[in-house]
């Protein structure tokens, strides 16, 4: 049973190939940061305009690598994310699903996400907690099989990656904004500012990254009036990095010992910081599981992989599936 794969929910076209039986065959990924970073964020029509150039030439490149040519199942991101970049990506499916009379499968993007450290060589059991974490999400989510999740916590304002992308703005680093902030950090005191772990002995498992992201930001405008420097920004890149961190794995422990569950998975963009990295495995004494790095970020192989998972489901093609909004509870178990 192959699938293939087709992530088009934002800003990167991800293509791969999925064998239940061989494992992964082929991937390939076009990122457009070049394309947005000028405008410091993600211009939603100029990402689905590029994924129609990219499509299909990386799904050819794919098929050429692992010598195949058609899938059993195409499967495609469905939501949630930006309309006009799914649209493309539902669009190419169907037609190639079409063409290649074969099966379709639209797929969660966050359930993408959680499909990833199942690659890995020892994969996760159930029951785990997932903290997923991404440009547009910050969720704890208890997890008792594929398709079956509780929603314990999510963020009341800005996701992670959002705020790690609005403090990348503020300090002029670019986009996407975790990796530079993450780099910058290394030159940097962490215990430079004292900001605010937010809600972090709050009763509930929510999460809220606005009141940081303000703090941070009054923080840069007092140390201008007074002189930047690289220095200056490092601290505050540090600073900030280790609070939202802080907070993340605070929140995630905190979960998993009410739960009584020996098991924390992290997937999402904002998964590929090591410092989070490094302070799970410090902090808690379960298992962690984590996806390479490189499959953090958005990718085709996630979705190739959630789609070998659900190949149960497979349709004909009779509508292309485009959900901006799609509620990750609704999913049902495989
Ligand atoms: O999962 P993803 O690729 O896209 C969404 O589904 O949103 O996540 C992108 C987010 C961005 O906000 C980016 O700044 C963040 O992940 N990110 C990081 C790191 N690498 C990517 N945040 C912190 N540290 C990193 N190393
Ligand atoms: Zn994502």
């Amino acid at each position: 049973m192959i699938v293939l794969g087709i992530e088009t929910s934002c800003d990167e076209t991800g293509v791969a190939l999925f064998d239940k039986k061989r494992g992964l065959l082929a991937q390939a990924l076009h990122s457009q940061v070049n394309l947005h970073s000028v405008y410091g964020g993600v211009v939603p029509e100029i990402a689905a305009r590029d994924h129609i150039r990219c499509l299909l030439p990386l799904v050819n490149q794919v098929l050429g690598a692992a010598n195949i040519k058609k899938p059993d199942i195409v499967a495609y991101t469905a939501g949630p994310g930006l309309i006009g970049a799914l649209m493309v990506g539902g669009g190419l499916a169907s037609g190639l699903a079409l063409a290649w009379d074969c099966k379709i499968l639209p797929i969660h993007h966050m359930e993408g996400h959680l499909a990833a450290p199942f690659l890995e060589s020892n994969p996760p059991k159930y029951p785990f907690i997932a903290l997923l974490v991404s440009g547009g999400h910050t969720m704890l989510v208890l997890v008792t099989s594929f398709g079956k999740y509780q929603i314990l916590g999510t963020t009341l304002d800005d996701a992670a990656g959002e705020a790690f992308d609005k403090i990348a703005k503020i300090l002029d680093l670019g986009y996407p904004g975790g990796p530079a902030i993450a780099e910058l950090a290394m030159e940097g005191n962490e215990t430079a500012y004292p900001f605010p772990r937010p809600m972090i002995n709050h009763a509930g498992f929510d999460f809220s990254f606005s009141g940081l992201k303000t703090a941070v930001m009054l923080t840069f405008q007092s140390e201008q009036k007074k002189g930047l420097n690289k220095k200056i920004k490092a601290n505050i890149a540090a600073s900030f990095q280790r609070a939202v961190i802080d907070t993340l794995v605070a929140k995630t422990i905190k979960v998993a010992k009410i739960k009584n569950i020996n098991r924390i998975v992290i997937a999402g963009g904002v998964g590929a910081n090591l410092l989070l990295r490094h302070e799970l495995e410090y902090h808690f004494d379960g298992e962690i599981h984590f996806p390479k790095v490189e499959l953090c970020t958005d990718n085709g192989v996630m979705i190739a992989v959630a789609g070998a998972f659900r190949c149960a489901e497979a349709m004909d093609v009779n509508e292309i599936k485009a959900t901006a909004r799609w509620p990750l509870e609704s999913l049902i178990s495989v």
